[in-house]
């Protein structure tokens, strides 16, 4: 190969890697995104006629293993950017849940009161959520 022949082939394939990392990020913030959404239709808004995980840890009538994933799932939205708002409040909110689920987990006094409190869907809506959607 000549020699400015082989340059070009490095700037090539330098590019595409950068290119390649570049596209890979703007996945992972969706792949994050996503999860918010995602954790909303499945432990905040059950489909018709199905109580929502949120709805039965505030009865006192979720399983084990609901609240433990309820736990996960506070956790993934707290390492996630919110798409409105500022991350202060944000992780405000979503510690408070955090905190709250984990307290219903260990089955403390005032647990339910507490998670209600924070389950707040309006409350963190009016802030963290885009407008257009819904
Ligand atoms: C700590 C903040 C927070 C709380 C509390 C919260 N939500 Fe959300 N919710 C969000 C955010 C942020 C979005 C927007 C996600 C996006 O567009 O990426 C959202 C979106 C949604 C969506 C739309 C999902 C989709 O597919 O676009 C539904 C449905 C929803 N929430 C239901 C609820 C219900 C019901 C409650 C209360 C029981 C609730 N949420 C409580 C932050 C919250």
């Amino acid at each position: 190969m000549k020699k400015h022949q082989h340059i070009a082939v490095t700037v090539l394939a330098a590019s595409l890697l950068a290119g390649g990392a570049f596209v890979w990020q703007l996945q992972a913030a969706d792949a994050k995104e996503d999860a918010i959404k995602d954790f909303m239709k499945a432990y905040h808004k059950a489909p018709k006629g199905v109580d929502p995980v949120c709805k039965k840890a505030t009865d006192g009538k979720a399983t084990a293993d609901e609240l433990k994933k309820l736990v996960e799932g506070y956790k993934t939205m707290c390492a996630a950017k919110p798409p409105k708002g500022d991350d202060a409040s944000w992780k405000e909110k979503t510690s408070k849940l955090l905190a709250a689920a984990q307290d219903l987990q260990k089955g403390k006094e005032g647990a339910a009161d507490k998670y209600k409190e924070a389950v707040n869907c309006k409350a963190c809506h009016e802030v963290h959520k885009p407008k257009k959607q819904e």
